[in-house]
């Protein structure tokens, strides 16, 4: 009972200290939240590790959320796809779905998709 208590916050307090320990994380955004949102919301497309490899295809196809294309980003510019969507893909507009913080939130956790992936480099 005790170490069901418990696991939560160390769980939670793991994951910010792997988004803040990577350096670039939205500012603001909270990392657990926007897990939740992830896993609701965008996971159907860009996959458990922000690949792009779930078992929704699209033409043109889905970015790969962990990749140094879409981390080099900056948060703006990410924040600024997931409101607006992207015109003519499938990416659509999350600002009709989503608040602003939920935005920072969501785009929080993508900077933890990017941190994992590149722990896994040579
Ligand atoms: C229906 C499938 C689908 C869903 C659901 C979806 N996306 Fe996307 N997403 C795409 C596609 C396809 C692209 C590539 C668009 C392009 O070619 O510009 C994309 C692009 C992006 C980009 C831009 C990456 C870059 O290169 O700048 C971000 C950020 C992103 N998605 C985040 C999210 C988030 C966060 C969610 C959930 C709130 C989400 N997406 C939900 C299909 C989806």
């Amino acid at each position: 009972m005790m170490n069901a208590r418990v696991t939560g916050p160390v769980l939670l307090s793991m994951l910010l200290i792997a988004a803040v320990g990577s350096g670039s994380y939205a500012a603001g955004g909270n990392v657990a939240k926007g897990k939740v949102l992830y896993t609701n919301l965008c996971i159907r497309c860009h996959g458990v590790d922000g690949k792009g490899d779930a078992y929704m295809k699209f033409n043109p196809p889905v970015a790969d959320l962990s990749s140094p294309a879409v981390q080099s980003k900056l948060d703006e510019s990410l924040m600024k796809a997931i409101h607006d969507g992207r015109k003519d893909t499938a990416m659509g507009a999350w600002k009709f779905v989503l608040s602003e913080e939920e935005i920072s939130d969501v785009t929080a956790y993508v900077r933890v998709l990017g941190s994992h992936a590149n722990r896994t480099l040579p």
